[in-house]
C-alpha cells in the first residue's frame, strides 16, 4: 500500500506539472456550458471532456486529471475509456469523491461537505476503473460571521476522515480546503481565515494519523474579496506563502492551488510570482479547473468542428502554467502560439 501510495505521489508531482480539475459535478457543468450555450446532456460531457483530454501532449504539463464519477466510465469517440486515455497520455486518473456540500446546522451562512458514508466501498470501485487519487472539497465562505469556529472544526475533522480513508485504501488524497473568493473582505482577512483553517486542518490530519508525504493540499490563494479591486501577484505571492510557511508542514510534497474563480492570465501569474518568492519546501503548483478549461470552452462552444481550437486553448494554458511553475511566465507569452 505504502508503495502505491508513493507511486503515486511520485507521478504527481513532477516538475513543470500540475493537475487538471474536469470534475465539475452535474449543476457546475450545466453552469458552465450554459455560458457557451451549450445543454448540458451526458453526450455533450462525454463529447467535451473526452476532446479536451485527447488533446495531444496534454501530459507535457498535466501530470494528472480529477475526472467527476461520471467520466470515469466513460468513453472516447473511438471507444477508449477516459481513464485509459489518460494512461496513454501518461496521466494519471483521479476522482472528486465528495458529494458536494450542505448547510451546516447551527452555524448560519457556513456549510459542511458529505459523502463519507461508503466511502471505503467507492473507492475500491473507483480504484478498478482506473483512479489512483482522489478530492474532496471543503469550502468556507467569508462574511461578518463566517466561517464559524464549528464550521472550521467539522470541516476538517471530515477532511481528515476523508483523507485517512483514501490512504487506507491506497489511493491519494488532494485534501482541498477553499476559503471562497465572494464578497467584500480585505486580503488580511481573508489571510486572516486562511491560516486558522490551515491549522485547524493539519491537526485533525495529524489527529487521524494522515501520512503527510502521501498527499497534496490544494489551497485558495489569500486575495482580496472579489468585489474588491485585485491585489498584484506579488502582494498575492507573498501573503499567501507567508500563511502556508505558519501552518503547511514541509512532510506534504505538493501545494497545488485551485483557481478559485480567478481569471485564467491571474491565475497563471499568481502562480508564477509565488515561484519567483524565493526557496520554498515544496513545489508550488496548479490544480486549476476554471483558469485552464475557461478559454477551451469558449472555443468550443457546442461545435464539435472547434475541436483543434479548443485542444489548442487548454494546451496554451497548460503551458504557460507549466512555465509558472519555474516562475518563467511572462505577459508578453500570452500573444505567442
Ligand atoms: P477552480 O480552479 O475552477 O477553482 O476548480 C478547482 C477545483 O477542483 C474546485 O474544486
Amino acid at each position: 500500500m505504502q508503495d502505491q501510495l508513493n507511486e503515486t505521489v511520485n507521478a504527481l508531482v513532477q516538475k513543470g506539472k500540475g493537475i487538471l480539475a474536469v470534475d465539475e459535478s452535474a449543476p457546475t457543468i450545466a453552469k458552465r456550458f450554459k455560458a457557451i450555450d451549450v445543454e448540458s446532456t451526458e453526450e455533450n460531457r462525454r463529447s467535451y471532456r473526452s476532446m479536451i483530454l485527447s488533446t495531444p501532449d496534454l501530459g507535457q504539463f498535466i501530470s494528472g486529471v480529477i475526472l467527476f464519477e461520471e467520466t470515469l466510465g466513460q468513453s472516447t469517440d473511438d471507444g477508449t475509456l477516459i481513464p485509459e486515455l489518460l494512461t496513454q497520455q501518461g496521466i494519471v486518473p483521479g476522482i472528486k469523491v465528495d458529494k458536494g456540500k450542505l448547510p451546516l446546522a447551527n452555524a448560519p451562512g457556513d456549510e459542511i461537505t458529505q459523502g463519507l458514508d461508503g466511502l471505503a466501498q467507492r473507492l475500491e470501485g473507483y480504484k478498478e476503473q482506473g483512479a489512483r487519487f482522489a478530492k474532496w472539497r471543503d469550502v468556507y465562505s467569508i462574511s461578518g460571521t463566517t466561517p464559524s469556529k464549528l464550521a472550521i472544526e467539522t470541516n476538517a475533522e471530515v477532511l481528515a476522515r476523508y483523507a485517512a480513508i483514501c490512504q487506507e485504501q491506497g489511493v491519494v488524497p488532494i485534501v482541498e480546503p477553499e476559503v471562497l473568493i465572494d464578497g467584500d473582505h480585505s486580503m488580511e482577512r481573508c489571510a486572516e481565515i486562511t491560516e486558522v483553517v490551515l491549522h485547524e486542518v493539519f491537526h485533525a490530519l495529524h489527529r487521524h494519523h494522515v501520512v503527510l508525504e502521501h498527499m497534496l493540499l490544494k489551497p485558495s490563494m489569500v486575495v482580496p474579496g472579489k468585489e474588491l479591486q485585485k491585489a498584484s501577484p506579488k502582494q498575492v505571492a507573498k501573503q499567501t506563502i507567508r500563511i502556508i510557511r505558519r501552518t503547511v508542514p514541509v512532510a506534504v510534497p505538493s501545494i497545488n492551488f485551485l483557481s478559485g474563480g480567478q481569471a485564467p492570465e491571474e491565475a497563471t501569474a499568481n502562480l508564477n510570482a509565488m515561484n519567483q518568492h524565493g526557496q520554498q519546501p515544496w513545489e508550488l503548483t496548479f490544480s486549476y479547473g476554471r483558469a485552464l478549461q475557461q478559454l477551451a470552452l469558449q472555443a468550443w462552444k457546442g461545435d464539435p468542428d472547434n475541436l483543434k481550437s479548443t485542444q489548442t486553448a487548454l494546451y496554451k494554458r497548460a503551458k504557460l502554467n507549466g512555465a509558472a511553475r519555474y516562475g518563467d511566465y511572462s505577459l508578453a507569452m500570452e500573444s505567442e502560439d
